[in-house]
């Protein structure tokens, strides 16, 4: 549909609907307050633009949001000179058709005003076949700054309101704009603590003439529902057409091919022309003949297509089709023990009638600039997210509703979207014109998306009722009582009824995190959120021992947790100059936008890893205060940049296997059966310290080899507890039981090579979805436990099933204090061997002299930025705890052909990267 310019079926008789993009690169821009212009694309964005016509710096290098700021702050003018082809003129309708404008934007056509568009996330169609000629056509966009729009609405409102709403301003070192909570677009935009402000100004989608004689589909909407008890499913196809005053009657069909359900409905409609009208019919489906679609690790994603054709006379006029899956959700929210209420209640869904623990991550926007063609970096994303055994994503309320390719992807490979609306971190106004574009974005968003099976469940917006009863501001006359009242005037009664009604197929949430039931129940504003007997939960603290088990709190499900790590050297230093490599410099302190972030890397990094030596001789002092904080060198940066990936990965893999082992069992106080596990965050906007697994470059960080192994179905996860020393579980996501498997757990010393000093076999039944706590033998418990210094030993643990084979990944247990291991007692990993096993994978063979603490492999930065090599490998920043290992090196992307020798891969491990 959207490769060619006109599309042809049936008998030509009467013109049918087809459309002609205006998207190319034949826009002019120009800004009427400054002397600048070039040549443009639609769709995209003003620094693009500006980029690509040698009038700025590349955004994205150096300190270009700070460069660049003016851009947000400028008006900015699309312009595009067309002519008809005779198809289009000879048509009775002309529609221009607008997916979506970034943002204040007035539309004229040959001098005439269309319309006027003030939400990035909501579509404009206008008649304009009168205003047409058949030559030399002006379209004219006219955009405001959004920065200086969303001061002027902010102004405007006080005087309406006689107060501000807060966040006025984003925190200084964000070097961002303010009143993002007046503008309808990516709130992050304006920067983030993740990223940079980029305002971006544009035609931020498609764009297009549609002509036709009688009907136009503007929208196919399916919505999948199944009735609990009922042997079918129901499939509401909502088309929403544009027609023609010359038709009144028509018949739509809607199909499923493959399944030869069909159904035919007539309409006798008169039209008005210039508006948009919504006709439905339906299908009813047997579950029987139906392959369900399934999350990721739970079956395949069987997607089915669904056709509709309006016709008349026998004459196709108009044809659409989607992709649909059927499978059904519920969120339980039963009370865990109905005998004592004040245990608090459940919180899970249920895919297909299967419990599932949610597994994954947070998604922030994909790039500062969405509009460019970013379809290689979403196919790499979702590739590395069901690699790393994910099955859920949250699509975070601060960025946008994302891009078809997006969803699409998300139907492909299994991932559950925790979709908020975008919505983040402020209070918003409620007036009239406010509410009137969130109803129109809301019922756009969910019409468009609520077809796709992907999507889990629907949040009003992403921590705006913790963020009141947290006072996380003060604003002069505006008391909590009215800002609560304002936020469930928003949420509970605009927003959440429009959901509802539109998409009854999956839950609604107000907000994530929430208390879910007793949110609804408190008024929509819980008395106490992040309530860990409710709902979800968001946690982060960088004051305590990241790796110490019962830090962590028991919910019923987590949503956000991280910590920061600082990215590869190679995309650091691809990005800012490779002077700047140093986390004292201009470039990396710009870049760092969390308060305190680099004193807490710092501090939380050597808490656990030996400063590197160049810092000073007194090294295993761990003082920091003796040169961490003076310190600067390359080396020392190197190693500090590595060991904040490490700290960051273990970090993780403790909270998560935490959250992880709770499934299914409830703490006497109530609290546990948790089902859900989304670290903050996958990716990365720019080239900077942040949370995310994979950074901007896509190299995969130590954290998101960590994940595939935390997020394995089977897993055997270890820890300290502080009462008892080493405990050890199983925990399984499997859906059948697994049984007579063996668990080997053998204690090794630094100092004994790769010789257990001590080992221990179990024979164990696993019940499906099950956590199971092992008994540890008394024999490894004291040895273990009374362990002189605790340089002494590593536990490792793997399960494998009654043919011998492994079922999860090798499970490492290593000391908190690594610095307090004298270096001389690790031992060295090497490449052994490079071999070439299909076109692009190699096997790569890897030796080693005694245990090695986190092995990490690289491809050497001149081969990687030479081809723009994408690529993966089976395991990595793992603890080497026998002689030899293999591993496959996978090539996903590059520009050109290239072999791999032993001689572009490097091998390090936390004294030696
Ligand atoms: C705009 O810039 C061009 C070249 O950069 C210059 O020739 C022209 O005089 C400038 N116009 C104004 C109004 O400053
Ligand atoms: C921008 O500069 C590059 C390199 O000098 C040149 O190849 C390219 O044609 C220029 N682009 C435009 C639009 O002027
Ligand atoms: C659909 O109909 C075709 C032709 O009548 C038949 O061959 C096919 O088996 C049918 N498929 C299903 C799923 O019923
Ligand atoms: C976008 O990029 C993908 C992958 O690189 C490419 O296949 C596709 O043709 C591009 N789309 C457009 C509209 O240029
Ligand atoms: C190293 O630091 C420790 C603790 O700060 C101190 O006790 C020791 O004397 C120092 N050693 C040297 C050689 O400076
Ligand atoms: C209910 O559970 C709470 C939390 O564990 C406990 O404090 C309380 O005593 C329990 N009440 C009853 C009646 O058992
Ligand atoms: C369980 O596995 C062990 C070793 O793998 C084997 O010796 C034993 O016979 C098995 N037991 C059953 C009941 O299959």
């Amino acid at each position: 549909m959207w490769v060619g310019l006109l599309l042809l079926y049936g008998f030509l008789v009467k013109q049918i609907y087809a459309h002609i993009f205006l998207l190319d690169d034949q826009w002019s821009f120009y800004s009427p307050e400054k002397n600048f212009s070039g040549r443009g694309i639609a769709p995209g964005d003003i620094y693009s633009d500006l980029f690509r016509n040698n009038l700025t710096q590349n955004p994205l290098y150096g300190e270009g949001d700070q460069d660049l700021a003016w851009v947000g702050r400028t008006k900015w003018t699309y312009e595009k000179i067309f002519d008809l082809t005779d198809d289009i003129t000879k048509s009775h309708e002309i529609f221009l058709h607008a997916k979506g404008l970034d943002t204040i934007a007035s539309v004229y056509l040959n001098g005439q005003h269309l319309f006027d568009s003030r939400n990035q996330f909501v579509a404009n169609a206008v008649q304009v076949k009168s205003i047409l000629k058949p030559n030399g056509n002006t379209l004219r966009i006219e955009f405001d700054s959004p920065v200086n729009y969303a001061k002027k609405q902010a102004d405007l409102y006080e005087k309406l309101v006689h107060h501000r709403v807060p966040p006025e301003c984003p925190p200084g070192i964000f070097h961002g704009e303010c009143n993002a909570n007046f503008i309808r677009k990516a709130q992050s935009s304006f920067s983030w603590d993740w990223g940079p402000s980029f305002p971006t100004v544009g035609i931020s989608r498609p764009i297009f003439l549609e002509y036709f004689d009688e009907v136009a589909i503007i929208e196919l909407s399916p919505l999948v529902t199944k009735q609990q008890d009922s042997t079918k499913f129901n499939v509401l196809v909502d088309v929403f057409i544009f027609c023609s005053p010359s038709i009144n009657s028509f018949i739509l069909t809607s199909s499923i091919p493959e399944l030869n359900i069909s159904q035919a409905t007539h309409f006798n409609i008169r039209c008005s022309s210039g508006k948009s009208i919504k006709i439905s019919n339906n299908l009813s489906v047997p579950a029987e003949n139906l392959k369900l679609w399934y999350p990721n690790g739970y079956g395949s994603q069987n997607l089915y297509k669904i056709q509709v054709t309006i016709q008349n006379e026998g004459h196709a006029l108009a044809k659409k089709s989607a992709k649909i899956g059927f499978r059904t959700i519920e969120l339980v929210q039963d009370f865990v023990d109905e005998a004592n209420r004040t245990k608090g209640r459940n919180f899970f869904f249920k895919v297909n009638n299967i419990p599932i623990f949610l597994k994954g991550s947070n998604f922030i926007p994909i790039s500062s600039f969405p509009s460019q063609n970013h379809t290689l970096r979403k196919q790499f994303l979702f590739q590395a997210m069901k690699e790393a055994n994910m099955n859920a994503l949250r699509v975070w309320g601060g960025g946008l509703y994302e891009s078809e390719t997006f969803y699409q992807l998300a139907d492909e490979y299994g991932i559950l979207l925790w979709h908020d609306l975008m919505f983040a971190c402020a209070l918003y106004p409620v007036n009239e014109a406010f509410l009137a574009e969130v109803d129109a974005e809301v019922k756009s968003q969910v019409h468009r998306l609520r077809h796709h099976p992907s999507i889990l469940v629907w949040a009003g917006n992403n921590e705006n009722e913790l963020a009141i009863r947290a006072f996380w501001w003060y604003t002069p006359g505006y008391l909590v009582n009215d800002q609560v009242r304002d936020y469930v005037k928003l949420y509970r009664d605009v927003i959440k009824p429009i959901v509802n009604k539109l998409d009854p197929s999956r839950p609604f949430l107000l907000s994530s995190p929430s208390n879910g039931i007793l949110t609804e129940e408190q008024g929509g504003v819980a008395n106490s959120p992040s309530d860990q007997h409710y709902g979800d939960i968001h946690f982060y603290n960088e004051f305590i021992n990241l790796w110490e088990d019962f830090n962590y709190q028991i919910p019923r499900c987590a949503t956000e947790y991280g910590v920061q790590s600082i990215p590869l050297k190679s995309t650091m230093t691809h990005w800012i100059n490779e002077s700047a490599w140093s986390y004292g410099s201009k470039s990396m302190i710009d870049r760092q936008h969390h308060p305190g972030g680099i004193a807490t890397l710092l501090t939380m990094t050597f808490l656990h890893f030996e400063i590197p030596k160049e810092c000073g001789n007194n090294s295993t002092a761990q003082n920091l205060n003796s040169c961490g904080f003076v310190q600067n060198s390359n080396s020392f940066m190197d190693r500090f940049a590595f060991l904040t990936q490490v700290h960051q990965a273990i970090a993780i893999q403790v909270q998560t296997e935490h959250y992880r082992r709770w499934r299914g069992k409830l703490h006497p106080d109530g609290r546990g059966n948790t089902m859900c596990a989304l670290y903050w965050q996958l990716n990365d906007v720019w080239a900077a310290p942040s949370w995310s697994s994979i950074d901007f470059d896509l190299n995969w960080k130590a954290l998101h080899y960590f994940a595939r192994r935390f997020f394995a179905p089977v897993i055997v996860s270890m820890y300290l507890d502080k009462n008892e020393g080493v405990e050890m579980f199983v925990v399984s996501d499997k859906t059948k039981p697994l049984l007579n498997y063996t668990l080997s757990i053998d204690l090794m010393a630094w100092t004994n090579g790769f010789k257990p000093v001590y080992s221990a076999n179990k024979q164990l039944d696993i019940k499906p979805l099950s956590s199971i706590q092992i008994d540890i033998d008394d024999e490894l418990r004291k040895r273990y436990n009374t362990q002189n210094d605790e340089t002494e030993y590593v536990i490792r643990a793997t399960l494998s099933n009654s043919k011998g084979l492994p079922v999860s990944p090798t499970a490492v247990l290593l000391p908190d204090k690594l610095y307090k291991i004298g270096t001389s007692y690790y031992g060295n990993a090497e490449v052994a061997s490079v071999s070439k096993l299909s076109g692009n994978e190699y096997e790569i063979s890897l030796k080693a002299s005694g245990i090695v603490p986190i092995v990490w492999l690289d491809l050497k930065a001149p081969i990687k930025r030479k081809y723009e090599v994408l690529f993966w490998f089976s395991d990595n920043a793992f603890v080497m705890t026998q002689e030899q290992v293999k591993v496959v090196l996978k090539i996903v992307a590059s520009n050109a052909e290239f072999t791999i020798s032993k001689e572009d891969i490097s091998v390090c491990h936390i004294a030696s990267c």
